[in-house]
């Protein structure tokens, strides 16, 4: 492994080096795939990426990774907590996995890497994400991940041609605390 920082099973996050927008990156995020979930629809160039990496590396309200997959060493995906509320001190997250990494679990243990690293290293009180109801994927993930369903928020994004609701998944530190004592979390 190179230079692991928060390891799981069959994935680690690892700093994103700039290197790594030699690889893949820009393929994925072009890919409407992989984005047709996501906020963003505009497409992106090299000049692009090197920006987002730039500014989002310096901001102390992100935390940015790149997903590693453990049997390859191969950078599969990004995986961001952020925007930080040090005063609320909350988080919101971002996964993006390259669609040959999909379903193996990966994004599953990313979210739960970075729910212990908020909840034990960043010292949060509350974390929060949320998506588009047909994106099966990320809140199946979400809830495997231990996030607890809380609630919707009716056409909250254009995705796709129609508004669509959006799910809210979160964790507060309570129910962090208390699902550790019934040992999800390590
Ligand atoms: C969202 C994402 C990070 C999830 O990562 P992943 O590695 O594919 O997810 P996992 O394999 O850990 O878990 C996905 C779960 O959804 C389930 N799932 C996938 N497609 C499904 C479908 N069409 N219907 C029902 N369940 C589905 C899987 O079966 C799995 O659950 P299971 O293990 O109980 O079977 C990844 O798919 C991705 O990068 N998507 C594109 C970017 C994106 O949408 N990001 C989120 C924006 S909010």
């Amino acid at each position: 492994m190179d230079r692991p920082f928060l390891v799981g099973k069959k994935i680690y996050l690892r700093p994103f080096d700039m290197s790594d927008l030699n690889g893949k990156y820009i393929q994925w995020i072009n890919d409407c795939d992989v984005t047709k979930f996501m906020d963003d629809p505009f497409p992106k160039t090299r000049e692009n990426l090197e920006e987002y990496v730039k500014n989002i590396s310096k901001d102390p309200n992100y935390v940015f990774f790149a997903v590693i997959e453990k049997k390859t060493d191969k950078h599969i995906g990004n995986a961001k907590i952020g925007p930080i509320n040090w005063i609320h001190r909350r988080t919101g997250f971002g996964r993006m996995l390259c669609k040959e990494a999909w379903g193996k679990g990966y994004g599953t243990e990313a979210m739960r890497l970075m729910i212990e690293y908020a909840f034990e290293k960043l010292n949060l009180n509350r974390i929060i994400d949320h998506g588009v109801v047909d994106n099966l994927p990320s809140i199946k993930s979400n809830e495997k991940a231990g996030l607890d369903n809380e609630g919707i928020i009716r056409e909250y994004v254009y995705s796709n041609g129609k508004y669509c609701d959006v799910a809210i998944l979160g964790l507060t530190r309570a129910r962090y605390d208390k699902k550790k004592r019934q040992g999800f979390f390590k």
